[in-house]
């Protein structure tokens, strides 16, 4: 691992998907001082960034993007083409969903490498940061059929977010090149942070991916497990939580137990990893007791709502309704892929529940209501209306302002003997108790 250098040329980039990814990787690069050009499949948004209009929530991101739209260092453009035409450097930042058999599905960075081939100036170096297995790399060597191009592993491990803070100031660089030369040339291109850098080789930087990710999986499955013991045992988590945190081996973060993880990254990535490992010959029950903890910490919560409306297992909820605050994977963030707030609400629902939400991020109209609908989840525009007449609320997403609620109003609005089913232990349990409101936490009395 080596320091970084500050001493570095301005590089012409490419960036193909303007996600969340690739959106940051453009305006960050720009804002660098590089000349860059991202460019995506999808016309309305590259018609909205064009405007300066950020299709997505991320702190700090519409600011970038406005300066370095308005100093010309970065463009958007339709098709993956236009982004290597003229570069040095091209980042492919485009989707890995999961495939039918549980490992990623390289169509998307496949599709992109055919798309920039012919585009590609002679001696360009392509940049695979994109999440993938093992020997991708390689494939897209093969789909490029281009013996002047070099290609290299480049992982990124910005979370939603926070992503221009993670990708301004990163813990590594992590670059992985059969060509020393060629990690070298991106290493320079990342030069202005002045970040540890590790060159690697290609294997090495995809699995470091995987492993990071899987172990930060680990964490929050095991912090949800224990939560669970101390449920039963009467212990609390939050005294254990602290306890273990404070061994500088173990360390605070991902240690904080929730309704189990979500977001577009660590489901589909625990299981890729499984699934890479079992395409090697290593058959990774570790992982897979990491997955399934998830699965069961997801229905656990469920179980706490039907326990908070006195149903039994398997019992019909028909009538009961239920106040959600929350419905992205986490706070800071307006994604909904695979959250767990909306795992929890769809079998509220297919229970016979009524759903009434609220999340700070999801369902804005132009005209400043609240669709309507979503997926059957009556969606309101303030966490007092989502509680009115409810039995339970849940918190199932921890946004800052749901920690400031007045309590003793959202008692005065609910059904009596109403509860707080409060998945992320955003509340003083002892608060809402004294606004005259049942209380269930994750591991904590
Ligand atoms: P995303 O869905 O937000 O964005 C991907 C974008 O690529 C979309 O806008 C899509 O229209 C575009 N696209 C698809 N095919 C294209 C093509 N041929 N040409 C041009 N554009 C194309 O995805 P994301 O969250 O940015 O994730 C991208 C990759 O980065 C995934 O492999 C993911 O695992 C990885 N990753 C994501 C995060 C994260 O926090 N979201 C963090 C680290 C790594
Ligand atoms: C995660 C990783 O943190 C990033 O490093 C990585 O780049 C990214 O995945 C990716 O590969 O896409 P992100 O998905 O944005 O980032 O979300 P995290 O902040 O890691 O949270 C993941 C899930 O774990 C969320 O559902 C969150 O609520 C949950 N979590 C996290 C907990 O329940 N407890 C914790 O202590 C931490």
């Amino acid at each position: 691992m080596t320091g970084g250098s500050a001493t570095t040329q301005a590089s012409k980039i490419g960036v193909v998907g303007a996600g969340y990814v690739g959106l940051t990787t453009a305006a960050c690069l720009a804002h660098l001082g590089h000349q860059v050009v991202c460019a995506d499949v999808d016309t309305e948004r590259v018609d909205r960034l064009r405007r300066g209009e950020i299709p997505i929530v991320e702190e700090g991101l519409a600011e970038i993007v406005a300066a370095t739209l308005a100093n010309g260092t970065l463009t958007f453009e339709v098709g993956a083409a236009r982004a290597a035409v003229d570069a040095d450097v091209v980042f492919l930042c485009v989707p890995t969903p999961q495939g039918p058999d549980g490992g990623a599905d390289l169509r998307y960075i496949e599709g992109a490498a055919a798309e920039i081939a012919d585009a590609l100036r002679p001696g360009a170096l392509v940049v695979n940061k994109s999440t993938v297995p093992v020997g991708s790399t390689r494939a897209v060597e093969d789909v490029l059929h281009r013996p002047d191009v070099a290609v290299v592993s480049n992982p990124e491990f910005l979370r939603e977010g926070t992503a221009v803070g993670d990708f301004l100031h990163p813990d590594r660089v992590v670059i992985g090149a059969d060509d020393r030369a060629a990690g070298e040339r991106l290493a320079d291109v990342y030069a202005p942070l002045n970040a540890s850098v590790l060159i690697t080789d290609p294997a090495s930087a995809e699995t470091i991916k995987y492993a990071a990710n899987g172990f930060l999986a680990m964490k929050v499955s095991f912090v949800n497990a224990i939560a669970a013991m101390c449920e039963a045992v009467g212990a609390n988590v939050d005294d254990v939580v602290e306890g273990i945190g404070s061994d500088q081996r173990i360390g605070r973060s991902f240690l904080k137990p929730g309704p189990g993880w979500g977001g577009s990254c660590f489901p589909k990535d625990s299981k890729a990893l499984v699934k890479l490992a079992a395409d090697y010959g290593y058959d990774f029950t570790m992982m897979k007791g990491v997955i399934d903890v998830n699965d069961e910490q997801r229905r656990r919560m469920v179980g706490k709502v039907r326990t908070a409306l006195g149903a039994g297992p398997g019992g019909g909820l028909r009538g009961a309704l239920v106040a959600v605050l929350g419905l992205t994977f986490k706070a800071g963030t307006d994604d909904l892929r695979d959250s767990p707030s909306l795992t929890m609400v769809r079998s509220l629902l297919a229970s016979g529940a009524t759903v009434r939400a609220f999340d700070p991020t999801v369902g804005d109209r132009a005209d400043g209501a609240k669709a309507v609908t979503l997926e059957g989840i009556e969606l309101v525009g303030d966490p007092f209306r989502a509680a009115r007449g409810a039995r339970v609320l849940v918190i199932a997403t921890e946004w800052p302002e749901f920690a400031k609620l007045d309590l003793a109003a959202i008692a005065s609005t609910m059904a009596d003997d109403a509860v707080i089913v409060d998945t992320r232990n955003l509340l003083d349990p002892a608060a809402v108790r004294a606004a005259g409101l049942g209380y269930d936490g994750v591991g904590r009395p």
